[in-house]
């Protein structure tokens, strides 16, 4: 049993996703409530290494449907951020102050950002995103993440000016529910054991996965598939936005990773 009786956990419970919006604006207050949120997430070393960019351009709210694997809900939705790792403002810092002149002085190596500093910049960007996820949701403001924002690097990188050392990592839809969004069922999890280890790692056994999606609500729908193994396979990760994203992917790093 887990506690029931609290205000936060009963949001954190409650929340899901929501694709539909209300098209009342929301008001500045409401906005900077939620961009706050954000920005007292926990952040590595409190370094803050990531940006956020309000979209509240229509036209580029109509382009990101179509370079994010074409979700009409991102142009309806009142509000639209796009959380940044963003490794950027640092070097730029650095540069003024003369950082790698200091670094030669004393015998010191001067690295530019590699894979580990865009890692760390994701979960800064990440964590911040989900504060501004559940500080919505004590407005009643629902949200809906879009991970396809990381397919077409080379088009994102153009539509919002992004310099060499900034990653598009997450969109957010933010708005008020259409309707009553008690109606939209939770979606289920799978049971805490199966995700839940003490110590060590456990790997699965076939017995295992079939008790963890026995009461998924998830159904099978592509007719080549005959598990739900294929089905999300099929479905997800062999999907076209799949192989996109891992392409995008693949080009981004490279532009991260060349010396300057
Ligand atoms: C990293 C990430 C990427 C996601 N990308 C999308 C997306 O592109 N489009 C969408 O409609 N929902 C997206 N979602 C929402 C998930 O589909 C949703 O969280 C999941 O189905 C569970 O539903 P719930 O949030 O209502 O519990 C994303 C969620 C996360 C965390």
């Amino acid at each position: 049993m887990t506690k029931q009786n609290n205000a936060t956990i009963n949001l954190i419970n409650s929340r899901r996703t929501i694709r539909a919006y209300n098209p009342k604006t929301l008001t500045q207050e409401e906005i900077d409530t939620i961009i706050q949120g954000a920005i007292r997430a926990p952040t590595a070393g409190n370094l803050m290494m990531y940006s956020i960019i309000q979209v509240s351009d229509q036209e580029l709210k109509e382009k990101l449907v179509k370079t994010c694997d074409n979700q009409p809900h991102i142009a309806k939705a009142p509000l639209v951020l796009l959380f940044l790792a963003d490794m950027q403002r640092w070097w730029d810092y650095f540069k003024v102050s003369k950082v790698k002149e200091k670094c030669n002085k004393i015998g010191k190596e001067f690295q530019t950002p590699q894979e580990s500093d865009l890692l760390l910049a994701c979960c800064d960007a990440l964590i911040a995103a989900q504060n501004s996820v559940i500080a919505a949701e004590a407005l009643g403001i629902g949200s809906c993440y879009i991970g396809d924002i990381i397919e077409n690097y080379e088009i994102h990188r153009e539509m919002f000016s992004l310099p060499k050392w900034v990653f598009p990592i997450t969109l957010i839809c933010f708005g008020y529910p259409k309707g009553d969004k008690n109606k939209i069922s939770l979606t289920t999890r799978f049971p805490q054991k199966f995700i839940k280890f003490t110590n060590k790692y456990s790997r699965l056994s076939e017995e295992n996965f079939n008790e963890m999606l026995r009461n998924d609500k998830r159904r099978i729908v592509d007719k080549e598939a005959e598990n739900m193994g294929q089905q999300l396979y099929l479905g997800k990760l062999g999907a076209d936005y799949s192989v996109e994203m891992r392409r995008s992917v693949k080009v981004a790093l490279k532009e991260w990773l060349k010396k300057d």
